[in-house]
């Protein structure tokens, strides 16, 4: 007979992998591990493909291939930056941009990026950023009052609190907040939620989630990007992005508008 997890097996699972060298110094959701551990459990899998399984879900969506920085040192140049003032942060936060795949990509045309959004939405004055990464770095590019309400979520609490760092530096609240935005989606009202390169992955996680992910966002606009190509250039990715962004919002009463700046189309989700 199969042997079943019991919920200490569960319990002492999560805090090997929460404590392993991979994650360590993450303090990612325990209840994050949980839920990948039993949807695995749910299609019947043994110990091992369970916990092999969740792991490689995990790696998925902790995404470590887009790039880290030493977040303590980045502690340090971002105080020796305020001590110089905005344009040192802003160059501080250009590298730090640079620093992971999504972000790096989006540098060329960021401006341009950040306009066609606003082009279309009008300049929000409270945004909800799900899935941040280092996003909430592009805050100088927006061009957007300090006073703006940023509200920004990642699982990961390095870089949360890195994101933190800077808004007081640069004169903002710091409303950043490591949570599992799937499994506790915000509940603060914004004009505009960012949700960028990240509802694929999303889907890959949990087939159809985004959809209740969307209607469960407190906002009147969502703005899903995804990319046009994969990470090697090789395979374009059009018809399959629009179609998980129709697919999400089929039989809602709402209105999709789409563009692109620089591979990275761009969904004006309007409920
Ligand atoms: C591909 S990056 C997205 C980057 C960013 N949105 C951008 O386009 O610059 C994915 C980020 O989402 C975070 N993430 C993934 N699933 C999440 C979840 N359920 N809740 C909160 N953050 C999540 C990861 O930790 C990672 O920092």
């Amino acid at each position: 007979m199969m042997k079943m997890l019991t919920d200490s097996d569960i319990a002492q699972m999560i805090e090997r992998v929460r404590g392993s060298r991979k994650y360590a110094g993450m303090d990612l959701p325990a209840a994050t591990v949980e839920d990948l551990i039993r949807q695995e459990i749910a299609v019947g899998k043994n110990p091992k493909e369970v916990e092999k399984s969740m792991r490689e879900k995990l790696h998925q969506i902790i995404a470590p291939y887009l790039g880290d920085p030493d977040y303590p040192r980045e502690e340090e140049n971002l105080q020796k930056a305020a001590a110089a003032g905005d344009e040192a942060i802003k160059n501080w936060c250009l590298h730090m941009l640079s620093v992971h795949t999504s972000s790096k990509e989006r540098i060329p045309y960021i401006e341009a990026f950040y306009q066609t959004i606003f082009e279309r939405i009008g300049k929000p004055r409270s945004i909800l950023d799900v899935a941040c990464a280092f996003n909430p770095f592009a805050f100088p590019w927006m061009e957007l009052p300090k006073s703006t309400a940023y509200h920004a979520y990642d699982l990961h609490s390095p870089r949360v609190d890195l994101i933190n760092s800077f808004f007081k530096v640069y004169e903002m609240e710091p409303l950043a907040e490591t949570k599992d935005i799937l499994l506790d989606p915000p509940t603060v009202q914004a004009d505009t939620a960012f949700f960028f390169k990240e509802a694929h992955r999303f889907e890959s996680r949990k087939k159809g989630c985004n959809r209740i992910f969307w209607i469960s966002l407190p906002v009147k606009t969502i703005v899903v990007t995804l990319p046009a190509e994969n990470l090697t250039g090789q395979h374009q990715m059009r018809n399959r992005q629009r179609s998980l962004v129709e697919k999400n919002i089929e039989g809602l009463n709402w209105s999709v508008e789409e563009t692109e700046v620089g591979g990275e189309m761009i969904f004006i989700v309007r409920k």
